[in-house]
């Protein structure tokens, strides 16, 4: 089986092939364009994603069928990423995809992009295979998953107001950072002394055991608060800078590796897999790992290029859901939200 996958549920137009079986993914090609023009606005802003998306998509497919040394007449299948995402977005990749797919002659799959999520780490190791726990942290999501097959996710939790991305995005903005500011504060905070801010970790003692709301559950929008009010008291703000991006760090982590572990921990699982732009952050890969060992569980965190949006991990989830024989009609529509 050989497949085009297509994401363009945010703002990125990325295409891939890959070959092989789900359990033994092989990466023939990945082409990933990024929408630099949304930095301007401190934000993606949904109609200029659709239109570049629209200038972009052809010669994206085009050069990833040119890498990978195939054309459409050699591909079985293709995939494309149809929910959630901005509507606009999704849709031109969706369109797309039905229409190369009507034309070739082929099956067309609609992939969760949450699920493409999941399945990225595998296409790097192996062993990232159920069951797991999952922690999904993107700019649009944070969502807190049992894995217990691929295909049967149960959610535990999820945020109440923002994604971790956006909370590091806004947190960036307060400290004059460029959008998307993750990576930037991530550098900042390299600097900061983790004693002069401790911000409390938000929600960390909510809830006293599985199943009362709040127990596996996220909040931010109070860090970002306190982020604020640090900048707003600073008396020397630029020196003031890197201790309040390493407060904010530290707290937000610190949250996410306590409810992560706790997750994994209750259902017995010896593996977390991360996913989603925040799972670059090296900070809370190397604290996953250094809590997940106390617990005997292995984390398994995609590189960068995988762990953002790209159409390999479509393509991963794709090989699932195809071998397991399932196509989508020629009705196949995009859906701004949709459950994992
Ligand atoms: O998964 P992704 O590429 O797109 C969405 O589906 O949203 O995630 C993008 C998010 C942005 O909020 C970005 O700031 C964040 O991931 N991000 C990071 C880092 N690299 C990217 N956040 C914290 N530390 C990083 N190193
Ligand atoms: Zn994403």
């Amino acid at each position: 089986m050989r497949l085009l996958a297509l994401e363009t549920s945010c703002d990125e137009t990325s295409a891939a092939v890959l070959s092989g079986t789900s359990a033994a993914p092989a990466l023939e090609s990945l082409v990933i364009l990024s929408q630099d023009v949304h930095t301007v606005f401190g934000g993606v802003v949904p109609e200029i994603a659709s239109r570049e998306h629209l200038t972009a998509v052809v010669p994206v497919v085009e050069r990833a069928l040119a890498d990978a040394k195939v054309s459409l007449a050699d591909i079985d299948a293709i995939a494309v990423t149809h929910a959630p995402g901005l509507v606009g977005a999704l849709l031109v990749g969706v369109s797309y995809a039905k229409a190369l797919a009507t034309a070739a002659g082929k099956p067309v799959i609609g992939v969760h992009h949450m699920e493409g999520h999941l399945f990225a780490t595998v296409l790097e190791h192996a062993d990232a295979t159920p069951p797991f726990t999952a922690l999904l942290v993107s700019g649009g999501h944070t969502l807190l998953l049992d894995v217990e097959a691929w295909g049967s996710y149960r959610l535990l939790g999820r945020t109440r107001d923002d994604a971790a991305g956006e909370a590091f995005d806004k947190a960036a903005k307060l400290l004059g950072l460029p959008y998307p500011g993750g990576r930037h504060l991530e550098q900042l905070a390299r600097s900061g002394d983790p004693k002069r801010h401790r911000f409390t970790k938000p929600m960390l003692n909510a809830g006293q055991k599985p199943g009362d709301v709040d127990y596996y559950d996220v909040s931010f929008s109070g860090l970002k608060t306190a982020v604020l009010l640090a900048t707003q008291q600073a008396v020397d703000l630029e020196a003031e800078k890197p201790h309040i991006a390493r407060g904010f760090q530290d707290a937000l982590i610190g949250t996410l590796v306590a409810k992560t572990i706790r997750a994994a921990k209750a259902h017995g699982r010896t593996k977390i897999v991360l996913g989603g732009g925040v799972a670059c952050n090296g900070a809370l890969v190397d604290a996953m790992r250094a809590e997940g060992k106390k617990i005997g569980a292995e984390v398994f965190a995609p590189t960068p290029r995988l762990a953002t949006d790209n159409a390999a991990m479509i393509g991963a989830a794709a090989l699932f859901r195809l071998e397991r024989g399932e196509r989508s009609e020629a009705t196949l529509n995009a859906h701004s939200a949709m459950p994992i």
